[in-house]
Parts: structure tokens; C-alpha cells; sequence
């Protein structure tokens, strides 16, 4: 760890890399990000690195491969399914609030919304939903909200992420996020740009860092070391944690601002939720 510290301070003082610059607009930003992992990762078509890790390294892939034959998720969308089709207790079910195709659901968020001042994303509405209805909401880093997430990101495999910053309101909440991104934290000091922008590709411990160009696109994810689902913002808790910085809390503004930047940033990959990771 201590290497990668001083390896990252190093980094910092590379010209090329995409950094936030304040006044640029996120389309901009969108295109400095492709170009970077572009350059980076010449030999990756841009659509695949919706695979994370898994699109630069290829012994993780063959071993994740293998485990995709049998996914260790599949469980999971079934339950997601039942969750969705149950009636609540008013008789009502997420087909109310959602409508009733359930593939149109995941690429609507996460997206601004002018009335509350607030990013919505899948989760943040599927309790929104339960709560209207009367229903206790979900905990939201596991269990059946993961599992719903897992059944509508597979409904939508296949469709372009297409997330949408429109209007000065808008701006700055993804302007939050992308600060969020780039700003250094925890006792280590360190950004998530550190690890997964500019160190995207080298090993920390046991692990690759994937790109952060794609990683928004498979959640929520069964990780091995979980023993089960998880979504983003477990993850995002997860990172925090390894750099000894105080985690928000899932949904937070914070991480709901993070996922509107983070999510923009991988605009024009494929939704291919759920994944699988160690
Ligand atoms: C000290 C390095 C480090 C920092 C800083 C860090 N991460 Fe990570 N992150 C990891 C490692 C290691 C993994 C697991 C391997 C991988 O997929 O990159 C990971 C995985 C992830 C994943 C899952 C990728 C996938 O394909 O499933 C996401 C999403 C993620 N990080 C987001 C973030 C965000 C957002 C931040 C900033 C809040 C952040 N990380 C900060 C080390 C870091």
C-alpha cells in the first residue's frame, strides 16, 4: 500500500490524465474520460469495459467466465421477480409505481429530479415505492432490494446507458459527484480517481483496479467475498473503508451525487447487471 501511495503522488503530476477541471460541461468530461482509458487500455474495444476488471486482465476472465456459466446471481433475479409480481398489502405492487414492463425500469436512473432537488436512483425508488404504499422500506446495501435492483438490471441486459445531466440544477449535482470522485480521503489520502483512474490496470494486494470507465454498469453485484448481492453503494462504502475514510450511508446525497457522475461517465456502454466478482 505504501508503494501505491507514493506511486499515486507521483501520478498526480502526469498532464494527460482527466482531471476536474471546474468549468468543463460533462460532455466534456465524458470524452476527456474515454479518451483517457483509450489511451490506457489500447487494446480494449470500448464496449467491453462494461466488464470491469475483467475487461483488462485476462486470467481473472477465464476464471469468471467459468463462473458466469452458472451464475451465482441467478437465485437472485428469481427472487427479485417474486418480489416484484407480490401484491402489498393494499394490493398494489411495484408494477404500480414502475409500470408494468419491468426491462424500462434500470435505465431510467439514476436521474436528477427538479421537485425534490434530489438524484433518484433504483433504490432510492424502490423504497420511495414500498413507502407509498405503506410497506416497510428496505435495507439498502443487501437483501431484497438487491435482489429487485438484480431482476430489473437483468430485464434491461443489453440497452445503452444513457444518463442525462440537463440544466444548471442538474449540473451542480453532478458537478458534487465528480468532486466526490476526485477528492482525496480517509488516512491513506487517496482519491477514487487514485485507484481507478490512474492506477486503473495495476495490482493492489490480490486485486486489479478496474477502470472506473464501466463500473457502474453491472450492479448490483455477487461478490464471493460478501457471500451475496450487494449494491453500488455497498461498494462505495466498501472503498471508502479500504482507505480508512468514514463511510456515508447508502443513498446519502453524497453517493447519490457520486452515482450520477460516476454513472454519466459510463454513458454509452451496455446495462449488464448483475455481475459477478470475487
Ligand atoms: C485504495 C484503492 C481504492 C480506492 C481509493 C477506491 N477503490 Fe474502488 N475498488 C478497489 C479495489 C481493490 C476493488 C476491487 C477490484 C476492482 O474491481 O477494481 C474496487 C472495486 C470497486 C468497484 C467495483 C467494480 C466492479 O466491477 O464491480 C467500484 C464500483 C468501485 N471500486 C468504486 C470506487 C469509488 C466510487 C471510489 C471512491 C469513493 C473507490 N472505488 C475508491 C480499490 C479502491
Amino acid at each position: 500500500m505504501k508503494r501505491l501511495i507514493a506511486c499515486a503522488a507521483v501520478a498526480a503530476g502526469i498532464a494527460t490524465m482527466p482531471t476536474a477541471p471546474v468549468f468543463a460541461s460533462p460532455e466534456d468530461d465524458l470524452q476527456a474520460f474515454r479518451a483517457y482509458f483509450k489511451k490506457k487500455f489500447p487494446d480494449v474495444p470500448f464496449e467491453e469495459f462494461k466488464n470491469g476488471v475483467y475487461a483488462i486482465d485476462k486470467a481473472s476472465r477465464e476464471q469468471w467466465e467459468e463462473i458466469e456459466e452458472f451464475p451465482p446471481y441467478e437465485i437472485n433475479i428469481e427472487k427479485g421477480e417474486a418480489i416484484f409480481n407480490k401484491p402489498f398489502k393494499n394490493g398494489k405492487t411495484f408494477a404500480d409505481c414502475f409500470g408494468k414492463d419491468p426491462s424500462t425500469v434500470r435505465a431510467r436512473y439514476p436521474k436528477y429530479d427538479e421537485g425534490s432537488g434530489l438524484v433518484l436512483t433504483l433504490e432510492s425508488q424502490i423504497n420511495a415505492c414500498l413507502k407509498a404504499n405503506g410497506e416497510e422500506p428496505f435495507k439498502y446495501k443487501k437483501g431484497k432490494i438487491a435482489d429487485l435492483s438484480a431482476f430489473f438490471a437483468y430485464k434491461a441486459r443489453g440497452q445503452k446507458v444513457d444518463v442525462k445531466v440537463e440544466g444548471p440544477k442538474a449540473e451542480a449535482a453532478y458537478n458534487k459527484g465528480k468532486q466526490f470522485f476526485y477528492a482525496k480521503r480517509g488516512q491513506l489520502n487517496m482519491a477514487c480517481a487514485d485507484c481507478h483512474v490512474y492506477y486503473a490496470g495495476s495490482r493492489i494486494r490480490a486485486d486489479i483496479l478496474s477502470p472506473a470507465l464501466g463500473q457502474t454498469t453491472h450492479f448490483p453485484v455477487y461478490r464471493s467475498k460478501w457471500g451475496g448481492l450487494g449494491t453500488l453503494h455497498r461498494r462505495y462504502s466498501g472503498c471508502n473503508k479500504q482507505v480508512r475514510a468514514k463511510p456515508f450511508k447508502a443513498q446519502s446525497n453524497e453517493y447519490r451525487q457520486l452515482e450520477l457522475f460516476h454513472s454519466y461517465m459510463s454513458n454509452g456502454l451496455e446495462w449488464n447487471g448483475p455481475g459477478a466478482r470475487k
